[in-house]
């Protein structure tokens, strides 16, 4: 039987961190997967984290059966940070949420629960997407087509293309899109734009799924949920897939979380025993410590207050490092301008060089990079960034 098998490629992001540890250069760059690094390099632990898991460690009185719905506490502090605690879908009793493994699972969750309302449906991307979206939700079954979006020859938006693409789509088909700090290209819509698309989406009637990976990533974790509150408040049906990996930095704990806005209050407690059912079938209940965590900051108004704090610092530094690398990059050569890279937001940006480029910065310089020439701006340092523009002025 396994002998009808055949070889799958190794993930386009998660394999160049197999490749970059077993790398022995000691110049290597690891700018590939998305994950905040200190300017040593290293991912810490939040203190504020830390200070909520010694605190778990003393109150944990049970590893019983969390159920499908994972932490109450946890569903309700999170969906109170995505959507604001005043928002009117909660107010309303208008949106249930269940925690996941991570956003990953939050996505797979809503897309069995999309094929729920509707068989084969199609979901539209935006072109470019992160790497993972297609695979996940064709095996879930679901169509994925791709509406326009990045313009990489201007390194801006095809915003008249994306909105002139979604007025053609059918009211029966989802469309997902991209809360903040948008991965690969770190494009994101401006407020002006999200007014357009929140209008647009309520005129053509298809239902949106907003992934918001990066909350407090770009500008704050409240500017950066604009387009998610602006949506809920004008549409009757929406999905939100959230993730604490990176703004909790909880990268391996899993914990993420996925909200579904019916239009009213029974409507909403069958999508939720649909929500449910979906979860039983694939994974049976999410694991529990992240979310515990997780409570805990939001529960607390110390840590609270610590963890925007440790969230600042990060935003910060990943901003100066766009702004250190454009410098670095231009003072190494005269011929392009990298400025697009500072004014983009969040954990990535397309660098902007060929296929051929990016292999050779691997192979020869040890700089790891996803194929698309998307960089992870968490992993340049004040020591390696001028290796970095010395490498790709070499190659370019
Ligand atoms: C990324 O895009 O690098 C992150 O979201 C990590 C992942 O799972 O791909």
């Amino acid at each position: 039987m396994f002998e009808n098998l055949s070889p799958l490629p190794a993930d386009s992001i998660l394999g160049l961190l197999n490749q970059y540890r077993q790398d022995p250069n000691p110049s290597k760059v690891d700018l590939g997967v998305g994950v905040y690094k200190d300017p040593q390099g290293h991912t810490p632990i939040l203190e504020c984290v830390k200070t909520a898991e010694a605190h778990r460690l003393k109150t944990e009185e049970t590893k019983v059966y969390i159920g499908p719905t994972g932490s109450q506490d946890f569903n309700s502090l999170i969906t109170e940070l995505n959507f604001g605690a005043d928002h009117q879908v909660i107010d309303s009793n208008r949106v249930r949420t269940v925690s996941t493994p991570g956003g990953t699972g939050a996505l797979r969750v809503a897309a069995d629960f999309i094929t729920r309302c509707k068989k084969n449906a199609v979901i539209w991307v935006s072109d470019p997407t992160w790497a993972n979206h297609t695979g996940l939700f064709e095996t879930a079954g679901l169509t994925v087509k791709v509406y326009p979006y990045y313009d990489y020859d201007n390194k801006t938006l095809k915003f008249n293309e994306m909105i002139e693409c979604l007025k053609q789509v059918s009211k029966d088909d989802f469309v997902l899109l991209h809360a903040c700090c948008h991965n690969p290209s770190g494009m994101d819509l401006t407020k002006a734009q999200w007014d357009q698309v929140v209008a647009l989406t309520r005129d053509v009637g298809f239902t949106p799924l907003i992934d918001m990976a990066y909350q407090g990533f770009g500008i704050n974790e409240v500017e950066d949920a604009y387009g998610v509150r602006k949506m809920a408040a004008a549409v009757e049906n929406m999905i939100l897939c959230s993730s604490c990996s990176k703004n909790f930095g909880l990268y391996r704990e899993r914990i993420g979380s996925c909200s579904i806005i019916s239009k009213n209050t029974a409507q909403a407690d069958i999508a939720f025993s649909v929500l449910l059912y979906v979860v039983r079938c694939l994974y049976s209940m999410p694991p529990a410590h992240g979310a515990a965590i997780v409570e805990t900051i939001l529960g607390s108004s110390e840590l609270n207050q610590q963890w925007l704090d440790e969230l600042k610092v990060m935003r910060d530094r990943i901003n100066g490092n766009r702004k250190i690398l454009v410098d670095a990059l231009h003072a190494k050569q005269s011929d392009r301008d990298f400025s697009f890279i500072a004014n983009q937001k969040g954990m990535f940006s397309f660098l902007g060089v060929n296929q051929a480029q990016v292999t050779q910065l691997k192979d020869e310089f040890s700089i790891y990079m996803v194929d698309s020439s998307r960089i992870s701006i968490a992993g340049i340092t004040e020591d390696n960034v001028s290796y970095i523009a010395d490498s790709v002025a070499k190659v370019i």
